[in-house]
């Protein structure tokens, strides 16, 4: 099968007032085409600084990242937190990141609607946050 995401001796430390925290050391892993990887264990190991780095929102501090296919490239990644805004509707959280790349247009919004209607939300897209169940806020973000 072929590999989707090769990860080589990674490893990565904070840096911080109180000092050096070492979040990851020395990890390597090979994803296979069609694999589903659950990465386990105890809070503070690193499972979410792993993620971060996969994604791009934190640096790593040694090792290499490589995506064999560059059509493979592009990751999601599903926070444990929803981090929705509570002050907009569930359309308007959706449409956020348009807005602010200034590439919001009606045919992007029609999208964005068909997406929400895809996952069982088109009766929610004007309530806000507050008013869903974790799965429904989950599906949203
Ligand atoms: N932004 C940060 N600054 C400093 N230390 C951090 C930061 N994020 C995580 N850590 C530390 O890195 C280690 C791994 O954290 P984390 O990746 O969140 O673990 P997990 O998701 O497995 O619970 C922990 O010791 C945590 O305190
Ligand atoms: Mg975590």
């Amino acid at each position: 099968m072929n590999s989707i995401l090769k990860i080589e001796k990674l490893h990565k430390k904070y840096y911080t007032k109180q000092g050096e925290i070492t979040a990851i050391k020395d990890i390597s892993l090979d994803v296979k085409e069609g694999e589903f990887v659950a990465i386990v264990g105890p809070s503070g190991c690193g499972k979410s600084t792993l993620l971060s780095i996969l994604c791009g929102l934190t640096e790593k501090t040694e090792g290499k990242i490589t995506f064999p296919n560059p059509n493979k490239q592009k990751l999601g990644y599903m926070l444990q937190q929803d981090c929705l805004f509570p002050w907009l509707t569930i359309l308007d959280n959706c449409l956020l990141g348009l807005k602010v790349e200034k590439k919001l247009t009606k045919e992007k919004k029609e999208q964005v609607i068909n997406l929400l209607t895809t996952y069982g939300l088109k009766d929610f897209i004007y309530k806000y946050p507050k008013s869903l169940s974790g799965g429904m806020r989950q599906r949203v973000a």
